[in-house]
Parts: structure tokens; sequence; C-alpha cells
């Protein structure tokens, strides 16, 4: 049986509360298929199932069903131009402003892990001697972040977009797989963390990566995470956000930078302003202000 309105209703709504994705109607097709595994395991029909849910008094089966819900397309070094920057002007210009220490970053919304090991990589390149990073990974959902802890990835996801390079340098073949190097596993901490709440971790951070899940999101939400994030940057700290997202039109708290294909954003009016663009290191792309 397909999933009535009601059910349909329902389970928008709890994914809604749970995580701010909006379902709007129309996307009925998007959640019968995604809950269709859920429903097989449980020997039910989607709308049976959907009822169970429904009727059952544990949080399990509703968690499941909101990560179900999660889409959590990811690949190697996405759209390449943010690890570009990081590489070429936010290390330079982060390590330029302060003493050399440790640089804080997270990495919000990480799915299976690509981002924040694309960063690890990435740092592992450009950071000057004496300077390391903590880098923070978070997701909503369980079942991304076990597969992220466990650093093992099919041919398929090595494919989409690891430089054969970067393969040799920081993974092994094990069986059909690959599994990502001790040293890299361990220079991430995974964390599940839901962006509608208080960050995981404090302030301070000099780096968030927050990259296409503010496009699930409505107006309120968005501004609503991107106030927090305005928090939880230090002072000249760096937001990148996915190539379709940005905080114009949105919240006006942020000074946007264009680099090369991207662009990044520097929150306004923070305690101490960042010192102006471009600080003290010339641009990688080119001498003089970003257009
Ligand atoms: C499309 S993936 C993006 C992964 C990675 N940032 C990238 O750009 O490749 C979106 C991720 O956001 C997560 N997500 C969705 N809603 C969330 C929420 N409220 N809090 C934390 N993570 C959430 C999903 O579980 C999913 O893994």
């Amino acid at each position: 049986m397909t999933l009535t309105t009601d059910s349909f209703e329902f389970v928008a709504d709890l994914v809604r509360r749970r995580s701010a994705i909006q379902l709007e109607a129309g996307k009925e097709y998007l959640v019968e298929s995604r809950l269709a595994p859920l429903a097989r395991r449980a020997g039910l029909g989607i709308d049976e199932f959907v009822r169970a849910v429904r009727a059952a008094p544990s949080e399990h089966e509703r968690d499941l069903v909101v990560e179900a819900l999660t889409t959590n397309e990811t690949s190697w070094f996405r759209d390449g131009a943010p690890f570009v920057a990081l590489h070429q002007h936010i290390v330079p210009a982060l390590t330029a402003e302060l003493a050399p220490r440790r640089l804080r970053v997270w990495s919000a919304a990480c799915s299976t892990g690509q981002e924040p090991y694309s960063i690890a990589m990435t740092l592992q390149d450009a950071l000057p001697p004496q300077t390391e990073a903590d880098i923070l990974a978070t997701d909503l959902s369980e079942q991304v972040l076990a597969r992220a802890r466990a650093g093992r990835y099919s041919q398929l996801e090595v494919d989409r977009g690891l430089p054969a390079a970067m393969r040799a340098r920081h993974f092994q073949a094990d069986g059909a797989e690959w599994r990502i190097s001790d040293e890299l596993r361990a220079s991430v901490r995974f964390l599940r963390h839901n962006l509608l709440d208080a960050s995981p971790a404090g302030q301070g951070f000099d780096l968030v990566f927050l990259r296409n899940v503010l496009i699930y999101f409505d107006v309120a939400t968005k501004q609503q995470i991107l106030a927090r994030m305005h928090r939880v940057l230090r002072p000249g700290g760096f937001l990148v956000l996915g190539a379709a997202e940005t905080t114009i039109g949105v919240d006006d708290d942020w000074e946007r930078l264009p680099l090369g294909r991207g662009s990044v954003y520097r929150p306004r009016g923070a305690a101490s302003d960042p010192p102006p663009w471009p600080a003290t290191v010339p641009t990688p792309f080119g001498s003089g202000a970003p257009r």
C-alpha cells in the first residue's frame, strides 16, 4: 500500500522537527523510496510501517526514519575551489595573522567523511611547521558517522574526486575497499550533532565548513544556523558554504570574499574585526582585493 496523506504529513512533521529538513507536498515519492528498505526489513508495507513507527514507544524507530530522509551525497575535494582556497589563501591568512598554534576546524554535516578527510589531506600539505589542526566533523546521522569513522570506501566512492597521488599517499587497498591511513583517521574527531543544537565544542573555531546542507532548510533555520556559526567563529575566521549556498539575502553579518571559482565568508562585526582584506598575504588568485 502506498503512503496515505496522513502518514506523509506525520513523516514530514517528524523530519522537520528533528532535523529542519523540509519535505513539502510532492515529496511523497522520496519518502516512499527512502523508507522502503526499513519497511521491507520490518516485513511491512510502507503505510503499515509508518503507522507502526507512530505507535512505537521507543525513539529509535523515529531516529531511523529521520536518518533515512537525510541526503548524504558527498565526494572527495568536492567542487575543488574550496580546497584550493584552503591551501592557497585561508591557511596563509590564518597563520600570518596569528602566531603558529593549533587551528580549530569544524566540518559540520560531514556525511561519510570525504569532506573532513579532504580537509585533513589539504592541511597536511598546507600548514607551516609547528602548526597543527584539530578537526571536528559532525553529522546528524549515526549511520554516516559510523562509515566515516571506519574510513573504508568502495572503489566507486574513491573514484569520486580522490586524486591518484592522494590515494597512493593516504589509502591502502583492503579487499574490494580502500582503507584510509591510521594517521589521517586519527586526525579527525567524529561526533553526532544536530545543527539545530548549540555548538558541540564551544567557540573559537578558525574555520567552519558548512557545505550542501543549508539548501535543505527554510530561511528562518538558515538564519538561526548562520547566527550560531557567527558566534562560534573567532574574529578573522572563515566560513565555507556549498557552491549553491550563500549568506547574501539571508544574513548580512558576513563579508563575502570571491576566490577563484568560489567564495568564502568572514564574520562582520565580531568583537575585534579581522584585518582588512587581503590582510597581510597576497591572494593566490592575483594581487589586490578580490573582485
Ligand atoms: C549532502 S550532505 C553534505 C556532505 C558534505 N558537507 C559535502 O558537502 O559533501 C548533507 C549532510 O547533512 C546532514 N544533515 C542534514 N540535516 C542535518 C542537521 N539538522 N544537523 C546535522 N546534519 C544534518 C545529513 O545527514 C547529510 O550527511
